[in-house]
């Protein structure tokens, strides 16, 4: 039988990129083309392991680039795509919304059109986000499914809905293959130190205040990564074609109990926490209904607990992977965004 070959969008971030390892190790008969602009949030340094085996390739390429990607298509003849490529960030889209436009919408519309053109492709898996259907209020009881309605919020989750929307509209009028998978907050080993849970382990490491943005209340339901991969792994086999897909596990946190959990299992003071001014269009809770996923087969294998405990000790164990970003353009950054 033929091999299969696999395109990974944005493969050297953090969920792509533990995407790949997922899929190169689990998969040695598929080759797996690892395509990435490697902006300030790619990194290649991490697939030091998996980069000598013979099904693992590497492309530098924009996705909204229309010239290079579609003879890439043409070249490779894909099987499957996942395409997890995006400017990711709230907080930047806050202050320059327009690269979100151009990477999240564009470029996922040359994709679904490189798709289209040659043929071929048995699934297109689109990693999208719970922050499409915008916000909850504070009652436990309500849930996002797949049939709420959009309503994002902010300029990245209204990229991603426009993505999202592109991607059906692919597959209602041209037929294309899809899946649409709608996932809550990711955290574990090698994510990019300006999101919550990374940015609070190396500034509670350096001995620094931790932003925690107005009361600290707002609530995110959190997934480890791997979780997140192999939903992805199945939805991309076994999800019926056309379908949405909500991941989560069921692990709702306000951001002050993320924070003082992440503090006391390193075993510092509760002093480093700061409260700072709250992030513009904050959405209060997020927290998913996985139902039609799990009829699946998918159920989550990490806690919360047993997750964050491992994501400290990765943190500890690789302080040199993130203290080499924090070094870099990330400062003038953070210097930027925070003024701590
Ligand atoms: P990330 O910012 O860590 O990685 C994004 C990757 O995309 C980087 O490697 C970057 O270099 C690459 N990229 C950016 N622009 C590109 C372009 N124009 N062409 C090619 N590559 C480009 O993001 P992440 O947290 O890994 O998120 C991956 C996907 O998952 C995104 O689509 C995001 O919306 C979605 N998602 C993220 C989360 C989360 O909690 N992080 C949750 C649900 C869904
Ligand atoms: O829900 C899925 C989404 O999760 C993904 O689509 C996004 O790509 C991903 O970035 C993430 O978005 P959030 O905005 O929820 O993640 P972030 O880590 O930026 O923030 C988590 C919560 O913590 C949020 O309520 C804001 C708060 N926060 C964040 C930062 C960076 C703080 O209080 N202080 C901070 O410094």
């Amino acid at each position: 039988m033929a091999r299969k070959k696999v395109l990974v969008t944005g493969g050297a971030g953090f969920i792509g990129g533990n995407f790949v390892q997922y899929m190169v190790n689990k998969y040695p008969d598929y080759d797996i083309y690892n395509l990435d602009l490697l902006t300030y949030a790619g990194d290649l340094t991490k697939h030091k392991e998996i980069e000598k085996k013979d099904n693992y390739h590497f492309v530098k390429a924009d996705i909204a680039d229309r010239d290079a990607i579609s003879a890439l298509f043409e070249k490779e003849k894909f099987d499957y795509v996942t395409h997890f490529a995006a400017e990711s960030h709230v907080d930047r889209s806050i202050t320059d919304p327009e690269i979100f436009v151009v990477t999240n919408v564009l470029g996922t519309q040359v994709l679904l059109d490189a798709a289209k053109a040659v043929g071929g492709v048995t699934k297109f898996v689109h990693v999208s986000t719970d922050e499409v259907y915008g916000e909850l209020d504070f009652d436990p009881t309500t849930f996002f499914t797949e049939n709420t309605p959009l309503q994002p919020n902010s300029p990245y989750s209204a990229s991603k809905a426009s993505s999202d929307m592109l991607v059906r509209a692919y597959h209602k009028t041209f037929g294309l293959p899809i899946n649409i998978t709608r996932c809550s907050n990711n955290y574990g080993p090698y994510q990019f130190p300006e999101k919550l849970i990374p940015l609070t382990i190396s500034r509670v490491l350096n001995d620094q205040k931790i932003p925690v943005y107005g009361d600290g209340k707002n609530i995110r339901d959190w997934l480890h990564i791997l979780d997140h991969c192999a939903a992805i792994d199945l939805v991309l086999h076994e999800g019926a074609n056309g379908e949405v897909y909500n991941v989560g596990g069921h692990n709702e946190r306000t951001n002050l109990e993320v924070v003082k959990t992440i503090i006391s299992i390193l075993g510092k003071s509760e002093d480093f926490i700061e409260f700072v001014t709250d992030r513009l269009g904050h959405d209060k809770r997020y927290a998913i209904n996985p139902t039609k996923l799990e009829a699946l087969g998918w159920k989550p294998t990490y806690s919360f607990e047993s997750g964050i405990a491992q994501t400290i000790q990765w943190y500890l164990d690789n302080k040199g992977w993130w203290e080499e970003i924090i070094s870099g353009e990330y400062q003038n950054y953070f210097e930027k965004h925070y003024a701590l």
